[in-house]
């Protein structure tokens, strides 16, 4: 059955579950203060760059189930359930998520809702947000209204967005009043109709802690996995192989081994920082958590090291290219990518550093100062000393590294993703190969 749905903020999270919504039937409505971001949205252009979310925004606009609007009053008015979506940076100096947006909105829908409404909230917010949400909107709803609160944390990645959501392993759903869960019910009803995907229905705290513990839980996953690189380098054994053979175990599992140059993106570095915050003030030590933020900044400083160790030593004068600038491949977003740490390192050093992003990022330039940015890998490439793999863009598997090899100075490769091994760097003219966690030529 059709529910009448509001998105509060389209950044990321908004706009992909906005759009899906509208995909699984229901009429959504997607409201942003951001008058630019709302104009180009109206005009079909996609704020972010996510494969696929233009055709499917243009499908539900087309179908009439999706629109935009920059009035939040309007918008909220006479609707089923309101999803809070808006941003949560960290707070300056403390680690702790910012929640002013997220009241703020709960104040302004709560004014302007009618009859019974859930506000339900997506953002990833800290264990007691969503009680503070209830206490707001009671403050400020009106007499002949009624609200409930929802928490629905959203697990989708950047770059498989909108296959994330509308095939998720798990909806969660903290909820405590009857007619709330009814409604979550029956907007994710179109998702669950095969019973593939369970709808796991807890307390409020319980489904904000889900959140925050299963995006450390990977960050420890990748960490540890990194870590065991290091050692495979030492022993002489092969990462990859180590990895696959741990995930064949079903109570580790595949997902989220791959070793790399460090994690970053906007949800766990910030998502790690919450929850170490939160810990702290519930006097409760996370050990393990605080280990896995420190390895991933030496990890780091580590992928410097790798660089000017493959240079010889020295990268002074010497012309890197790098191969990819965002935090992860299929994805235009430098939020902590590890190139934010390792370029300007790099750079301090005396390297002259070029580098090409299939997304072609337009923050590169005031993120990364100094760098020479190009728009092709061969450009980058050319007259180089060395050759990085930053990120894992699927598309740098199908590139013609002999060509590429053909018009560097000297072919070396520092592979930091494992995107080749080394009979292919050979096979392609590299003379000399280096990447994580295996026997280094
Ligand atoms: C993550 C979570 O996966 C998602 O569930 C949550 O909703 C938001 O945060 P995202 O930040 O888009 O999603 O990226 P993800 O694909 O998880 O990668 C995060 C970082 O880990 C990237 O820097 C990536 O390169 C790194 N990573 C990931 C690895 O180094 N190895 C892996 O095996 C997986």
């Amino acid at each position: 059955m059709r529910v009448r749905v509001t998105m509060v903020g389209t950044g990321y999270v908004g706009l992909v579950s906005g759009a899906c919504f509208a995909e699984l039937g229901h009429e959504v409505i997607c409201v942003d203060k951001d008058e630019s971001k709302i104009a180009m949205l109206r005009q079909g252009k996609m704020p972010i760059y996510e494969p696929g979310l233009d055709e499917l925004v243009q499908r539900n606009v087309q179908a009439g189930r999706i629109s935009f609007s920059t009035d939040v009053t309007a918008s909220v008015k006479d609707r089923d359930a309101i999803f809070i979506a808006v941003g949560t940076p960290t707070e300056n100096g403390t680690g702790r998520a910012d929640l002013k947006y997220v009241y703020a909105a709960a104040a302004e829908i709560a004014q302007a809702t009618t009859g019974f409404t859930v506000i339900v909230t997506k953002s990833t917010v800290p264990v007691g947000t969503n009680s503070r949400v209830f206490d707001i909107a009671q403050q400020n709803v009106s007499p002949d209204a009624r609200i409930a609160v929802a928490s629905n944390p959203e697990f989708l990645r950047e770059g498989a967005a909108i296959k994330d959501f509308l095939e998720p392993d798990r909806v969660v759903v903290g909820v405590e009043d009857a007619d709330a869960a009814e409604m979550m019910e029956r907007i994710y009803a179109p998702l669950l109709m095969h019973g593939k995907v369970p709808l796991f229905k807890t307390g409020i705290q319980t489904a904000e802690l889900i959140k925050y513990a299963a995006n450390a839980f990977l960050a420890v996953k990748i960490s540890f996995i990194d870590e065991i690189a290091n050692l495979c380098e030492a022993v002489g054994a092969n990462v990859d192989d180590v990895a696959r053979g741990l995930g064949f175990d079903k109570r580790i599992g595949q997902g989220f081994l791959n070793t790399g140059p460090g994690w970053g993106g906007s949800c766990f570095p910030k998502d790690t920082r919450a929850l170490i915050a939160t810990a702290s003030d519930a006097g409760v030590r996370s050990l393990v958590v605080s280990s896995a933020v420190e390895a991933n900044n030496t990890r780091k400083m580590d992928m410097v090291s790798k660089i000017v160790g493959a240079a010889g030593g020295d990268v002074k004068n010497k012309k890197i290219a790098v191969l990819g600038v965002t935090f992860k491949g299929q994805t235009d977003d430098m939020r902590e990518g590890t190139s934010l740490v390792v370029l300007p390192a790099l750079q301090a050093m005396g390297a002259q550093v070029v580098a090409y992003d299939p997304s072609h990022p337009h923050e590169a330039a005031s993120l990364l100062p100094g760098v020479t940015m190009v728009t092709s890998p061969k450009d980058a490439a050319q007259d180089a000393d060395i050759l990085v793999i930053l990120t894992d863009w699927m598309i740098f598997k199908a590139y013609d590294f002999k060509a590429i090899a053909s018009v560097m100075a000297s072919p070396v490769l520092v592979d930091l993703r494992n995107m080749l091994n080394a009979n292919e760097a050979k096979r392609s003219g590299f003379t000399h190969y280096v990447s994580l966690g295996r026997e280094q030529r």
